[in-house]
């Protein structure tokens, strides 16, 4: 069972990366310029899994990856896909005024993408102080006068800040649960039920996802949710819709 998800992991990984590594690319970054005003905040631990099901689950992984020793672009690449399958889904369900939180944002240029389509009040984070430079980067060469407040954050999704308590409108997680799904048991549960705290009532929460199983989402996005879209169809990872109900 292990063994299965970490391969079907691996195998959704590399047909994705054949299938968007051109696209994910957004262009040159010389061609850019530095205008956005960015502030890091460092919070909590990360206790590295001893029990994760395949090494996608362990944070030395993905730091490899962001320092440029990986598998994948350090510079930037997006999971499953990108903005403009995203998008339809992220307008019709959370508007321009929110506060978003995208938690394990990787070095996906969807931050950016969420910027240049009016998004406002943007905090990205990752356990991996690398990914996060490669946020800065991106940022840093996004030519745009507009006001922008985009917070980045260092921690482990499982312990998000008190202070963060009730303060989104929105989370966007993209392949983050299926990393710390493979990080172990019962990862995921404390996964959720941090993303809950901070996310105020009635706010949107849109996973996209394709390893988390079914019955276990089921579960964790059971009691207290409402599930605005079921991406268990979706010939791609599913693109989740939740809304939290209490
Ligand atoms: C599959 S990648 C997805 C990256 C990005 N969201 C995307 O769609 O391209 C998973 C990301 O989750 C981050 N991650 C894994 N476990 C985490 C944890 N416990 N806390 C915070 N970030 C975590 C990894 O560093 C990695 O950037």
């Amino acid at each position: 069972m292990i063994t299965k998800m970490g391969l079907a992991f691996q195998g959704v990984w590399v047909g994705l990366y054949l299938l968007s590594y051109g696209n994910a690319l957004i262009p040159s970054l010389s061609s850019r310029k530095t205008r956005a005003q960015v502030a890091v905040s460092v919070v909590g631990n990360v206790d590295d899994a001893t029990q994760a099901r395949s090494a996608f689950g362990t944070k030395t992984y993905w730091d490899e990856v962001y320092e440029g020793r990986g598998d994948f672009p350090a510079d930037e690449y997006s999971w499953y896909y990108g903005w403009d399958t995203l998008k339809p889904y992220v307008t019709s369900h959370v508007p321009k005024s929110a506060k978003i939180l995208l938690p394990g944002v990787g070095n996906d240029p969807v931050l950016l993408d969420l910027v240049k389509a009016g998004y406002r009040f943007l905090t990205a984070q990752d356990y991996s102080s690398y990914a996060i430079d490669r946020q800065k980067d991106l940022l840093s060469y996004e030519d745009t006068q507009a006001t922008i407040q985009v917070q980045l954050s260092i921690g482990d999704v499982r312990k998000l800040p008190q202070d963060w308590n009730g303060a989104y409108d929105a989370v966007l997680e993209k392949g983050l649960l299926d990393a710390v799904y493979l990080s172990g048991d019962g990862n995921l549960e404390q996964a959720v039920e941090s993303l809950t705290r901070v996310l105020r009532p009635g706010g949107i929460l849109i996973s996209v996802s394709g390893v988390v199983p079914e019955d276990l989402r089921r579960i964790a996005f059971g009691a207290g949710w409402e599930w605005l879209r079921d991406g268990g169809a979706d010939l791609q990872a599913g693109c989740f819709v939740f809304r939290k109900t209490i």
